[in-house]
């Protein structure tokens, strides 16, 4: 399809469920996705069923052309691949990461970076033969507004097509990271640990660590000038019953024996705390204890 005169091109980094999920959801963008599983996909949302064919190429091939987005789209495992893939098709890319966890601007030291949020929960499930994934909810998108031709392209996109995506300013957009940030540093590892869905968690007596880890993590966040709300708790709380049937990611990633993202969740919480001279010995504790779960070499 030939690009149209306005509109970006543009690339997604990662076949799993959320590359899968941005290549249908931005499908008026044309994009390219790059990663191992190549479509087509299944695409169940509600009661519908269709079927994803984007434009797709895996890690090594060479793109035709540099990207003039890149989307992010995979675990934390997966930044190594991504760094060369952007060091050398994409350096003067706009670099959008939508990932969980933070710490993207020391691992991306690109020119263009902007790293925002996602409440969109989507699952695969892959079958021998068969590539699938369902949509659970597409939530809300919140991005660091930028003056650039390319965000411009992205909000114009955004209204045509009826994407639920917002632009904020960068303090408000730090607060909303550090707020997702908080909750999975809660969520992740103590379902992972008790090896539960999120709705069974406050009747596990591991959720007596709930109150330390929102404790050490408000005072990290303070520390780097972060107010979090003062109902996270409560808010926390509801999520789970919210999410009450989800493996959250990193029970699934644990129960894969797969490497997590703690180290950029919990474990960035430490890095900021031991920056800034306060402490998150709960966090500390947590990460080690994930980080020292078998992991099998994928
Ligand atoms: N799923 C959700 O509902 C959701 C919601 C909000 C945020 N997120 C965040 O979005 C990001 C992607 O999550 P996801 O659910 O799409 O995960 P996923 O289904 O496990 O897919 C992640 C992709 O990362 C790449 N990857 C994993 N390990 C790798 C390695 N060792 N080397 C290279 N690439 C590797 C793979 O891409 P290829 O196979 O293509 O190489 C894989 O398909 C994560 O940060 C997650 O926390 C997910």
């Amino acid at each position: 399809m030939a690009e149209r005169p306005g509109t970006p091109s543009l690339a997604i980094l990662g076949t799993g469920a959320m590359g899968r999920y941005w290549a249908y959801r931005l499908a008026s963008l044309n994009p390219l996705i790059v990663g191992q599983a190549a479509p087509p996909y299944q695409v169940q949302e509600q009661s519908s069923t269709r079927i994803a064919h984007p434009r797709w190429q895996n890690w090594d091939t060479e793109p035709q052309n540099s990207p003039n987005i890149v989307l992010l789209a995979v675990k934390w495992r997966g930044m190594a691949r991504v760094q060369s893939w952007i060091a050398q098709h994409a350096a003067e890319s706009l670099v959008i990461s939508l990932m969980n966890g933070m710490g993207q601007e020391d691992a991306l030291p690109v020119a263009n970076l902007a790293a925002g949020t996602t409440t969109a929960a989507v699952v695969r499930l892959d079958t021998p033969g068969r590539r699938h994934i369902t949509i659970n909810g597409s939530g809300e998108t919140i991005l660091p507004d930028r003056n650039d031709w390319r965000m411009d392209a992205l909000k114009a996109q955004s209204r045509a097509q009826g994407w639920n995506w917002t632009w904020t300013d960068d303090q408000t957009m730090l607060t909303r990271r550090w707020v997702k940030l908080v909750q999975n540093s809660i969520i992740n590892p103590l379902s992972a640990l008790a090896d539960c869905p999120n709705g069974d968690l406050p009747n596990h007596p591991l959720w007596q660590l709930a109150s330390p880890l929102m404790q050490e993590a408000r005072t990290a966040a303070e520390s780097v000038h972060v107010h979090l709300p003062p109902d996270l708790s409560d808010h926390v709380r509801t999520l789970t019953a919210v999410t009450r049937n989800n493996l959250s990611s990193m029970l699934q990633d644990v129960r894969a024996e797969l490497e997590t993202e703690i180290s950029a969740i919990n474990g960035y919480i430490v890095r900021v705390a031991k920056q800034q001279g306060v402490s998150a010995p709960t966090h500390e504790a947590l990460t080690h204890l994930i980080q020292s779960l078998r992991v099998r070499n994928p």
